[in-house]
């Protein structure tokens, strides 16, 4: 694998200005103003697809945005990876807060990317470490070391939660057969600072709507005397924790599985500074749940926050006005065991349940999934660690993340096999936020890597 860094650092400009042409189509899947960039977006996948040298790339129609699946078959006795990504985005708004425009990528130095990094939406969630993964299987094709079977399913639903990946997934069972899927959406701790995600929360998102009176009402003439929707609803809000940030819902908790002694003792070992963590992000003092750590609320916790409200006049200047309507999304992180469906239900019921009379509550779920923990006792888990130890010259420490990727607990329950996330992104990269950004550091070391997860993934199944 000598050749490996020689590749890449003659083809390096080619592949920085590749993906940055992927980056310039808004494949933004929640906004149908943009559904023909989402399916430009799809073509430029398929396309680069073969031209990394797969010998089969097609879409996949659904009822919402294609899927692009693609493989490249050596030899049938050989291990099959499949790889998962998703070429859709998040909206880029509030637009006016990015520096330079979302889709006219631009390479900029930061303190933390010294190198440079690409500046777009996307960049790093997710079609710059997706496209990490075509990169390499060109590199492996073009420097004869491509050591197994290839797969590849790429979505652009990932961001709306999944779900014509879920009702392909369960068609295509044969079609999609592997050894172990591998997928780069999530991050690292710091580029010197290796580490593998070893976990993903589960997602329950809903939305409340809290009527009272039939139509808005002259807030002097009614005051005081109907209950106003929007008082209301922030009081039940409020009501979800108790003083020690304990989700009050009933039975929440109940499936939580509390981590050992010695499990949290070796997740503190993880690299954290708490001042940075907090400088990052201009805050003075973190804030969550009591008894546990910052790294422990944000992975192993679970978690209920608001992530909009509105209702009543939001114009200019004033209006007095008691609103008819009140409205908030709300998500719940969760943890393995907890069963989103289930958690949904649990907060139906509860939030239902405390809407005081006056008002009435309804609860439209919107989407979900389970948790995910994959474990490290695997050929999968220690050829991924041998394959950045390798580039990074450190053993990666593995660590659970608070985000979520609904589909990967789904992928074993159809296909039976483990995911490995290696994410490259760090979290400073601003990913959903503005200025979005991507190392071309990370850019590179993820398509350097890759291939030696190839290698030894093989080397360590055929032996
Ligand atoms: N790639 C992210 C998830 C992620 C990022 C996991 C960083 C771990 C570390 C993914 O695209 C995402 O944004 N997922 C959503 C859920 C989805 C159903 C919209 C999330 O976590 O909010
Ligand atoms: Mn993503
Ligand atoms: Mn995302």
């Amino acid at each position: 694998m000598n050749n490996t860094k020689e590749y890449i650092a003659k083809n390096k400009e080619r592949f920085l200005n590749e993906l940055i042409d992927l980056l310039k189509i808004p494949s933004v899947s929640a906004d149908p103003a943009f559904s023909q960039d989402v399916i430009n977006g799809s073509e430029a996948v398929k396309s680069s697809l073969l031209a990394a040298g797969c010998d089969l790339a097609e879409i996949h129609e659904t009822d919402g945005y294609p899927i692009i699946y693609g493989e490249k078959i050596i030899d049938p006795t050989l291990p099959t990876v499949l790889v998962y990504g998703h070429y859709d985005v998040q909206p880029a708004d509030p637009i006016e807060l990015w520096d330079s425009p979302p889709y006219e990528p631009v390479i900029k130095k930061t303190a933390i990317h010294p190198e440079g990094a690409i500046f777009a939406r996307g960049s790093c969630d997710d079609k710059g470490q997706m496209y990490m993964h075509i990169k390499a299987l060109e590199l492996m094709v073009q420097t004869d070391q491509l050591p197994c079977n290839v797969k590849f399913m790429i979505e652009g639903e990932e961001e709306v939660g999944s779900n014509n990946l879920a009702i392909y997934v369960a068609n295509n069972k044969a079609k999609l057969a592997n050894d172990v899927i591998l997928i780069s959406d999530t991050g690292m701790i710091a580029n010197d600072i290796p580490s593998i995600t070893t976990g993903l929360r589960g997602l329950s998102y809903v939305e409340v709507e809290v009527t009272g009176p039939n139509r808005d009402l002259h807030s002097g003439l009614y005051g005081g005397a109907v209950a106003n929707p929007i008082n209301i609803l922030t009081k039940m809000i409020a009501s979800l924790h108790d003083e020690h940030n304990h989700i009050t819902i009933p039975h929440f908790y109940d499936k939580v599985e509390e981590l050992s002694d010695a499990e949290r003792a070796e997740m503190a070992k993880a690299p954290f500074s708490l001042k940075a963590y907090q400088d990052a992000i201009a805050i003075e003092s973190v804030y969550g749940e009591a008894g546990y750590t910052t790294n422990e609320r944000n992975a192993i916790r679970p978690t209920l926050d608001v992530n909009g409200i509105w209702g009543g006049y939001i114009g200019d200047g004033a209006k007095t006005v008691i609103p008819s309507k009140a409205y908030a999304k709300i998500s719940m992180r969760l943890v393995p065991n907890q069963d989103w469906q289930e958690i949904t239900e649990l907060f139906t019921t509860h939030f239902t349940n405390i809407a005081p009379k006056g008002v009435t509550v309804k609860v439209t779920p919107h989407h979900g999934g389970q948790g995910y923990v994959t474990p490290i006792d695997t050929v999968a888990y220690q050829a991924a660690s041998k394959a950045y130890e390798t580039t990074f010259g450190k053993k990666p420490i593995p660590q659970r993340s608070g985000g979520s990727i609904p589909i990967v607990s789904l992928f074993e329950e159809e296909l039976g096999s483990k995911t490995i996330l290696m994410g490259f992104g760090l979290n400073s990269d601003a990913i959903h936020s503005p200025n979005e950004h991507f190392g071309v550091w990370n850019y590179l070391k993820g398509i350097e890597t890759i291939p030696y997860f190839y290698k030894y993934f093989t080397e360590m199944n055929t032996k």
